[in-house]
């Protein structure tokens, strides 16, 4: 009969997979190569951007749109290179986001393009709580 110490051997190789299994995705992506300082950019224009669109400031507001739909546009081919589809996906939500609130502009509804605005700092979080390392932050 096996003894409770050969069942105890036998599961600590499983639970030691187990706990590699369960590793965080952000390991799985090699990020040597992503633009930083574009991130950077985003980061400013972003800050910018609502407030633009709230004081009616059309061409300022045009500006910050092209700066955030070069970087989803970025992110976008970045990521389809890596494989990850999650953040494709995110990155073309933000294309999306951007795109409404261009025609918002120009239409002249302001406070449209200002709700479709508030959503962009949602979808760069969703993807940096994916693949943006912890101790980056
Ligand atoms: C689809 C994924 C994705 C999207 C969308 C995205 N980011 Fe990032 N971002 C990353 C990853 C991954 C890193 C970490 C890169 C690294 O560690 O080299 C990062 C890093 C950053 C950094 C840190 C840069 C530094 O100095 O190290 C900032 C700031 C940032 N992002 C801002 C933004 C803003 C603002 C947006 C939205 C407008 C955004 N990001 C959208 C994936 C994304």
């Amino acid at each position: 009969m096996m003894s409770m110490r050969d069942n105890l051997r036998k599961a600590a190789p499983i639970a030691i997979a187990l706990l590699f299994t369960a590793a965080p995705v952000v390991a799985a992506i090699d990020l040597h190569d992503y633009d930083n300082d574009l991130m950077r950019d985003l980061d400013k224009t972003i800050k910018y951007f609502e407030p633009d669109l709230t004081a009616q400031n059309a061409d300022a507001a045009k500006e910050d749109a092209q700066v955030l739909l070069d970087g989803f546009k970025y992110t976008e081919g970045y990521f389809t290179r890596k494989g990850a589809q999650d953040a494709v996906e995110i990155s073309r939500k933000g294309l999306k986001v951007i795109s409404d609130v261009l025609s918002n502009v120009d239409s002249n509804n302001f406070e449209a393009a200002a709700a479709a605005a508030r959503e962009a700092p949602e979808l760069c979080k969703s993807c940096h709580d994916l693949y943006k390392p912890r101790l980056a932050r």
